[in-house]
């Protein structure tokens, strides 16, 4: 694979998009990301299949130059945070997001890692200040399935209108409001000033003191995160 022509479509915070064949792209992670990290994320992205319609196939796996990766179906579309950035789209685009976050937070799963464990190894658990890893262990766990990255860069939209749910790094199990949590803040750092995570949680049908122990928590972590 890697002397093969390829040409990359898209950039993450994590990983390079190329495309590989007609049909197929490589996720490709950046120099630095663990053969262990990376395998997590495609252990991820196969327990996913089996529980959410809609997801990439997932291929093989993949090292080359001391990077890891996986090979999976390529989508046909376009991100949905390009239709939230438009006035003209806004308001369908939040409609279908949240409509979205509803449906998956339906299912719930057994094998995913409970979501305060994730929030423990995010520095691992000695380094975290004071009392944090205190006040993580007292959280309430659950077993919904928890994204842990849904917002609208990692969500697809066909030209046949299908959303398509991506990228499984953080996927964990945990109280549903914890995954709303976790959008509400990614979209208030991704758009600041503006009500969109305002809007989102009104859409949810939830209001802040839901969220609130979760936010806390999360705005303590976000130090610790890659
Ligand atoms: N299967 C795919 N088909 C087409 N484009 C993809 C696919 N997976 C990811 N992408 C594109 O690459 C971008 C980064 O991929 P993603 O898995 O979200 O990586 P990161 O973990 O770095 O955020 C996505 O926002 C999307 O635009
Ligand atoms: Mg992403």
């Amino acid at each position: 694979m890697e002397n093969r022509k390829r040409q990359k479509i898209a950039e993450g915070n994590t990983a390079e998009i190329f495309e590989v064949e007609e049909n197929k792209v490589l996720k490709l992670f950046k120099p630095g990301y663990s053969k262990s990290s990376v395998q997590h994320e495609y252990d991820n992205h196969c327990m996913v299949s089996r529980i959410v319609e809609n997801i990439p196939k997932l291929f093989e796996p993949i090292e080359e130059n001391q990077r890891y990766g996986f090979v999976m179906e390529k989508v046909q579309g376009k991100s949905l945070a390009s239709l939230v950035q438009n006035d003209h789209t806004f308001d369908q685009a939040m409609e279908t997001f949240t409509n979205l976050h509803k449906n998956w937070l339906m299912h719930t799963v057994d094998g995913a890692v409970p979501y305060t464990k994730w929030m423990l190894n995010l520095s691992g658990e000695e380094s975290l200040d004071g009392d944090l890893a205190d006040k993580i262990k007292c959280l309430p766990s659950g077993n919904t399935l928890c994204h842990g990255d849904f917002h609208p860069y990692n969500i697809m939209i066909t030209a046949e209108s299908v959303a398509v749910i991506i990228d499984f790094a953080n996927i964990c199990k945990g109280p549903k409001e914890y995954d709303v949590a976790r959008t509400y803040f990614l979209l208030k750092e991704a758009v600041k000033g503006k009500s969109v995570a305002e809007l989102y949680l009104a859409k949810m049908k939830l209001e802040y003191r839901d969220i609130r122990t979760y936010t806390n928590i999360l705005e303590a972590l976000r130090k610790y995160e890659i």
